[in-house]
């Protein structure tokens, strides 16, 4: 790989994956969904964390600074019960929130499933990286991808990140004329 490819990373929070009781599954997906929708070359880095604050923020930190991800995705987390603390470990990571990635997600995802509601996916830029939550549910990354990759090439260039191309006959990156 080449060492000055954009990196994204990846962090599924998930208890039981991190305890080896569950197979990542949702890890998997991202990396699968990235595959096919970018069309330049990229290096992935990956972390298993179990649902506690701390893990979460000390994930994004070392992808964010130490790896410079331009993007880092996470997967679970998001929902209403007691352990789910990705988005509160995404704020207090991130200098500054991009709520319409959240509200995007939502309503495509609602289209499949009511309980989309439940979910607190958000987004939010730390430096020079973009961070987005998922939802836990491997179908749920597909869903909600779809939902906002045409911005996100753009998003990572306003922050000074790495040109990113996609595959047109998945997903047309849309870059405003200047
Ligand atoms: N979004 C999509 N696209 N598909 C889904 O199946 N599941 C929902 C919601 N968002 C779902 C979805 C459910 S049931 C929950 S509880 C919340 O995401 C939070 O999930 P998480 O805690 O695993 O992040």
């Amino acid at each position: 790989m080449n060492p000055t490819s954009p990196r994204i990373g990846i962090v599924t929070v998930s208890d039981r994956a991190s305890r080896g009781e569950y197979e990542d599954r949702g890890g998997p997906a991202i990396r699968e969904y990235l595959d096919e929708v970018l069309a330049c070359p990229f290096a992935v880095e990956s972390q298993i964390v179990p649902d506690e604050r701390e893990r979460v923020e000390d994930a994004l930190r070392s992808l964010c600074d130490r790896s410079a991800c331009c993007l880092v995705i996470t997967t679970g987390g998001t929902g209403p019960a007691p352990r789910d603390v990705t988005p509160e470990a995404t704020e207090a990571v991130c200098g500054k929130m991009m709520p319409g990635f959240g509200e995007r997600m939502r309503e495509v995802s609602f289209q499949k499933v009511p309980t989309a509601i439940l979910s607190r996916q958000t987004a939010g830029i730390r430096g020079r990286s973009l961070v987005i939550n998922l939802p836990g549910q491997p179908r749920a990354i597909r869903e909600c991808l779809d939902g906002v990759f045409a911005a996100i090439p753009y998003c990572i260039d306003l922050i000074g990140g790495p040109f990113l191309t996609t595959r047109e006959d998945r997903i047309v990156a849309f870059r405003p004329r200047k």
